[in-house]
């Protein structure tokens, strides 16, 4: 087990800037910035199996993902980012003309532009919102018999709404409908278990929650629903013996490894297995619970400020994520620039001011804040 006070202690960002801005991107921890070099240490030396050490990474990683969100590793394919691991599916399935997606409209575009690509085959993409909840109500007065999938996001990136995934994917298989999530915003710092959940398919990149590099991340499918998918691009990587270059008749995978292609990002799957083994040692409830006292003393702190928060969820909607406001809401630009001078990594999303620590920020770090603002105010 890693403590929290340890965990810190990887992080060489802490103590040099308030940095609160996991929801954009996170800072590599040392043991990360470690692995990779060992690895590209390797690759100078031109060690001979640095191939297979390669694959015994992707698999460690693979299992990584696989505990991150309670799923066996058999269902878990390795991806660049959110966006390639949602156009597996949203090319993959065999569409109609006149069959209907929905989706959330204040989704991030990585969760929209591969199912707008679907246009030109006849398929209809709906958006649909009341307000800032994305709730099964929501979709189920737009349900129609074309509606084949909806897709939302774990987390809402503008508003840090979660999602009631379970409640969502009850929905859509009682109309036998699809369901796909975004969980980019929710995995790495909220336990997940799509077992659980119910849902099909899910799509996530690393380099934020997960703290790991770029060009990291994964896809989550069922075996029902991978049965559905043609390959749109197929590679050798995703067959059932890969080092058999000769024999063109093989299988592919049975599992999800079917939708990986080639030589692949390896020094970031290195650092990526490094950096979800710290947050598994860690423990997601731990961090989460954590995330959220200190996000809990934000929201107490702020009514001290010239700040409100913008949006007031209950407990089971909460997430990383917290948006506030200046009263003035023209100020929050200034303000967000005076954080950065202030070395205060934060987003400006949407006209709004987004916080989003992780495990390694502290409450004190948290007073700080409060104590720019309240200046700032
Ligand atoms: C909800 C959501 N999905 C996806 C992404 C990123 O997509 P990708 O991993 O494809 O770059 C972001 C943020 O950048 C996001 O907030």
């Amino acid at each position: 087990m890693i403590t929290q006070t340890q965990f810190r202690s990887y992080f060489d960002v802490a103590g040099q800037r308030l940095f609160l801005n996991h929801a954009a991107y996170a800072p590599l921890s040392r043991p990360v910035v470690q692995a990779i070099n060992n690895f590209f240490d390797h690759r100078q030396q031109g060690n001979p199996s640095q191939w297979s050490i390669a694959e015994e990474h992707m698999e460690g990683l693979r299992q990584n993902y696989g505990q991150l969100v309670g799923s066996p590793s058999e269902r878990i394919a390795l991806m660049a980012n959110t966006v390639t691991g949602i156009n597996v599916l949203a090319t993959g399935l065999n569409w109609q003309p006149g069959d209907h997606i929905l989706l959330y409209a204040d989704e991030f575009p990585a969760n929209v532009m591969p199912f707008l690509n679907l246009r030109e085959r006849g398929v209809e993409v709906e958006f649909l919102k009341q307000d800032e909840r994305v709730t099964p109500e929501l979709f189920e007065a737009a349900i129609r018999p074309q509606t084949r999938l909806i897709s939302v996001s774990s987390v809402q990136y503008l508003t840090g709404y979660h999602a009631d995934l379970k409640a969502l994917a009850e929905l859509c298989h009682s109309r036998d409908i699809l369901f796909s999530v975004d969980a980019i915003q929710s995995v790495g710092v909220i336990p997940t278990d799509v077992l659980d959940l119910g849902v099909d398919f899910m799509a996530v990149g690393g380099h934020k929650w997960m703290m790991s590099p770029l060009g990291t991340g994964f896809l989550y499918v069922t075996e029902a629903l991978q049965s559905q998918l043609k390959l749109t691009y197929r590679g050798y990587m995703g067959h059932v013996n890969p080092d058999d270059y000769g024999n063109f008749d093989q299988e592919l995978s049975p599992d999800a490894r079917r939708f990986e292609l080639g030589a692949f990002n390896a020094s970031g799957i290195v650092g990526a297995e490094k950096a979800t083994e710290l947050l598994l040692e860690c423990g997601l409830k731990k961090i989460f619970s954590h995330v959220r006292k200190l996000l809990n003393r934000f929201e107490t702190g702020l009514h001290k400020t010239s700040f409100e928060l913008m949006y007031d969820f209950s407990d089971t909607e909460v997430s990383g994520i917290c948006m506030f406001t200046h009263s003035d809401t023209s100020c929050n630009q200034s303000v967000f620039d005076e954080l950065l001078a202030a070395r205060v990594n934060i987003s400006l999303r949407g006209g709004g001011l987004r916080i989003a620590p992780h495990y390694y920020n502290t409450l004190d770090e948290i007073d700080q804040l409060l104590a720019i603002l309240k200046e700032l105010g």
